[in-house]
Formats: structure tokens, sequence, C-alpha cells
């Protein structure tokens, strides 16, 4: 950010903001304390736009559009609705989705409750699965910790996220931001065999 940087104004709810040129609809929002829900963003990370969740309505006079708030870059005298009936419909769809993706997350069905979502339409894989693929585990581990320990493997149902070639990583530093940054809690599990079972780590203190 250079001190150059333009000052864009826009609408949120009607209300007036100022942003700085380069920031998203989300960072906006968030420095004005307007809740927009996410799940595949962090500020830490690079935003994907994976999930959806952070939907938001753009209207210019009687058209309008979803765009996805972590990736939407601000603009001059644009209007945006976080909570409108376009949103919340987008928001309970994505939130059924996330149900039947990933039925066995304590967090996904608590966040989808909170939205009035308690069952879904769709059908689901694996009642076992807890993660929904987001990557912010992949991204926190090759970006802000540097060490690409985790990856996707496969495709399609296949795909989950483990260590590089499923075998234990011996890239693994056993730092735990996978856990702390996983929006589901699926990486509780997982860190261990990220981790693997014989792999044991110089900061482990209950070795015998
Ligand atoms: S383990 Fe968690 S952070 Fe990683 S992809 Fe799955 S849901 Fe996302
Ligand atoms: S939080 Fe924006 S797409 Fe997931």
């Amino acid at each position: 950010m250079t001190e150059q940087a333009k000052t864009i104004h826009f609408m949120i709810n009607d209300q007036p903001v100022e942003a700085r040129e380069g920031w998203t609809v989300l960072e906006t929002a968030r420095q004005y304390g307007i809740h927009i829900p996410t799940l595949c963003y962090h500020e830490a990370v690079e935003p994907s736009g994976g999930c959806r969740l952070c939907v938001v309505e753009l209207r210019e006079g009687n058209w309008s559009k979803v765009v996805i708030s972590c990736m939407y870059p601000v603009q001059e005298g644009i209007n945006i609705y976080t909570e409108s009936d376009r949103v919340n419909n987008v928001r309970r769809w994505v939130l059924e989705m996330l149900l039947a993706e990933c039925p066995a997350s304590t967090e996904i069905r608590a966040l989808a409750a909170k939205y009035g979502v308690n069952g879904t339409r769709f059908p689901s894989k694996n009642p076992e699965e807890q993660c929904m693929l987001c990557g912010l585990c992949v991204r926190v581990c090759r970006e802000v910790v540097g060490v690409s320990a985790i990856t996707t493997i496969g495709r399609g149902v296949h795909k989950f996220v483990g260590a590089p070639y499923d075998k234990p990583s011996e890239a693994c530093v056993a730092c735990g931001s996978c856990v702390t940054i996983c929006p589901t809690g699926a990486m509780r599990a997982r860190l261990d065999r990220v981790r693997g079972s014989g792999h044991h780590s110089h900061h482990s203190a209950n070795k015998a």
C-alpha cells in the first residue's frame, strides 16, 4: 500500500464507507465492523474465493449481482448489501452444500444452524467427513510457515488434505498453524497423520 493509494468511496448497507484502492469489499466491511461470514478466508493468506459464504449483493439501479466479497475489489460508487434476501438465499445454499460435504464437522453444523439451516437436500458422499477442502491449511503452511508439509491429494471424491504423497511429512515442523486456521475442525484429527506416527519432533517434550 503506497501513500499515493487513492481513497475509494462507496456504500455498504446504505452507509457511506471509505477504502483504499486495492482493498476488497470484505476488508472494507471489517474496517467498519460490518459482519460478513467467511470460511475459506484468512487475512494471513491469499484469498481463494472457494467457499462462497462471503457473498454480498452489488446493486446498480435496478440491476444487481452477487459477488464474492473476499475477492471483489472496491470500486468508486458501488452499492453493496450484506444481508439482502438474495445474499441470504445464496448463503443458505452454500451452507446446505457444506452440510453435505462435511457432515461430521461440528463447526459447520453450528454455523449452518445460526443461519437457520439444519438439514441439506444434497447427498453426502461421506458421513464421517469433516474437511471442506477450503485449502486454508495448505495455504498457511506454504505462505506463512513456508514449509509446504500439506497438500491436496488426488481429485474428486478421492481428493483430501494430507502430507505430500500421503506419507509422513518430514517437512512438518509441528507448528500447529493448520489446526488453528482450519474452520471445520478437520485438521485436529488429520495433523497426527500429516506429522506421521513415527515422526518425533525435537519440540516433543513428553518422550520417555
Ligand atoms: S483440513 Fe481444514 S483447513 Fe484444511 S482444507 Fe480441510 S477444512 Fe480447510
Ligand atoms: S470466504 Fe470468500 S469465498 Fe470463502
